[in-house]
């Protein structure tokens, strides 16, 4: 044996011995909704949400993932700047099937908040629990007096009290929004926080079609991060727009009074169809006063601008709607269900005009690569950042810059409105070396 290959043996070993794993399982569950109240539902390990994925940045994931579902499934790992192969999509890997093993393996490069789900049947499998919050965690993690992971969902009960039928065509048009609201699987649930103190709240949306368009009692808050991390320096706000998919890190407190009880509420939102009012998704209780040691720096990291100065844009998409005589009507990307774009270079900026041709709101997400928003509707956004996922308003347009580094493959992007994916709002392209 060579003194290559043991090298070679002893960095996969002390590696490996450093890796992360995981085992996870999709199967059928119970799923207590609020005490006492179950539907049947799909879960990880037997519970909605999965379990918190905790990886650290720039160390090796092992996940062993194994199918219990009726039907086939793949998990895609949602934000994670990983191998096309490990992307988990359809247009990657052979679906799981039930009973079948896959191991899914890579090594996360960015810290921060990010979520996995399947991309099989996304519209069901989703709605009925399958998804779960993966925190890629930094070396010098910013640690505030606490931390917690919200990932909110709404759920569509009937009135025998189970999840609602799947179908319909105004479900396929505005995208399945429930009456139930949930937090980490739970109805409107209580969540605790001392007065005096300052935590660090990890947000993702896995709603199939909501906004949320979040509020904490009209408190003051401070947006440290979205999907790709932190962003430059925290910014204010008393609200903030989460569309489906989207993730924000939030400096929550602190709050004066112990006693209080504060409401995590969903704003009013018009996405071109929907809700109206003010919707409760939780509480937080404020606790007996405790001293902070929380210190937020001013500056949180540089981001580097892809693009200063002018630009032109490399490419065009097109959002659209399609009356259509089979399925009453399609969505559709460049006029085409399920569209094959043109693949782009490795190494070659893009500059992407993402234009919204419909009458509502789609949020358009991107695997595998963040962007920066450069405008929306010719306006730049009030802080720069990293996205996966960004809102595309009516008639409007969204331009935005990544660069596809070396990791080759197939790739895609499509409307996070699961529905709206389903009924053709996606499109696959390779990403290759020149
Ligand atoms: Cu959450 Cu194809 O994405
Ligand atoms: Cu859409």
């Amino acid at each position: 044996m060579s003194r290559d290959v043991m090298s070679r043996d002893r960095v996969a070993w002390s590696d490996a011995r450093r890796a992360v794993r995981y085992r996870l399982e999709a199967g059928g569950v119970e799923w207590e909704i609020a005490p006492g109240r179950t539907v049947r539902g799909y879960g990880f390990n037997g519970q909605v949400p999965g379990p918190i994925l905790e990886a650290k940045q720039g160390l090796p994931l092992e996940i062993e993932f194994t199918n219990r579902l009726p039907e086939p499934t793949v998990i895609h790992w949602h934000g994670l700047r990983i191998p096309a192969a490990m992307d988990g999509t359809e247009v990657v890997q052979r679906p799981v099937q039930p009973g079948e093993t896959f191991t899914y393996r890579f090594t996360p490069p960015d810290a921060g908040t990010f979520w996995y789900h399947p991309h099989a049947n996304e519209t069901e499998q989703l709605e009925k629990g399958l998804y779960g919050a993966l925190i890629v965690r930094a070396a010098d993690e910013l640690a505030l007096d606490g931390e917690k992971i919200l990932v909110f969902d709404d759920l569509r009960v009937d009135r025998s009290g189970r999840i609602a039928k799947f179908g319909g065509l105004m479900d396929r048009h505005n995208g399945r929004e429930g009456n139930v609201r949930l937090i980490n699987g739970t109805s409107e649930p209580e969540f605790a926080i001392a007065a005096g103190q300052i935590e660090r709240w990890r947000i993702v949306n896995a709603s199939s079609a909501r906004y949320v368009r979040l509020s904490l009692g009209g408190h003051p808050f401070q947006i440290i991060g979205t999907d790709g991390g932190f962003i430059e320096a925290p910014v204010p706000a008393e609200k903030v727009l989460l569309p489906p998919g989207d993730r924000v890190e939030l400096a929550v407190g602190p709050f004066a009074q112990e006693g209080d009880i504060v409401g995590i509420d969903d704003l009013p939102y018009y996405r071109g169809t929907g809700k109206k009012g003010v919707e409760r998704f939780g509480t937080i209780r404020i606790g007996p006063r405790k001293a902070s040691t929380a210190r937020l720096p001013p500056r949180l990291r540089e981001i580097a601008p892809l693009v200063t100065g002018p630009t032109s844009v490399t490419r065009t998409v097109t959002l659209g709607f399609r009356p259509s005589l089979r399925r009453g009507f399609d969505f559709v990307i460049d006029g085409e269900r399920h569209h094959h774009d043109e693949p782009v270079n490795v190494g070659e900026l893009q500059v992407w005009d993402v234009v919204n041709t419909t009458q509502i709101d789609h949020p358009f997400h991107l695997h595998g690569f963040f962007f920066q928003v450069l405008e929306i509707n010719g306006q730049k956004p009030a802080f720069r950042s990293l996205e996966d996922v960004i809102n595309v308003p009516p008639k409007g347009t969204a331009r935005i810059a990544w660069y596809p580094d070396d990791r080759p493959g197939m790739w895609m992007y499509h409307c996070h409105i699961l529905e709206h994916h389903a009924a053709g709002m996606m499109a696959h392209f390779e990403v290759k070396r020149p």
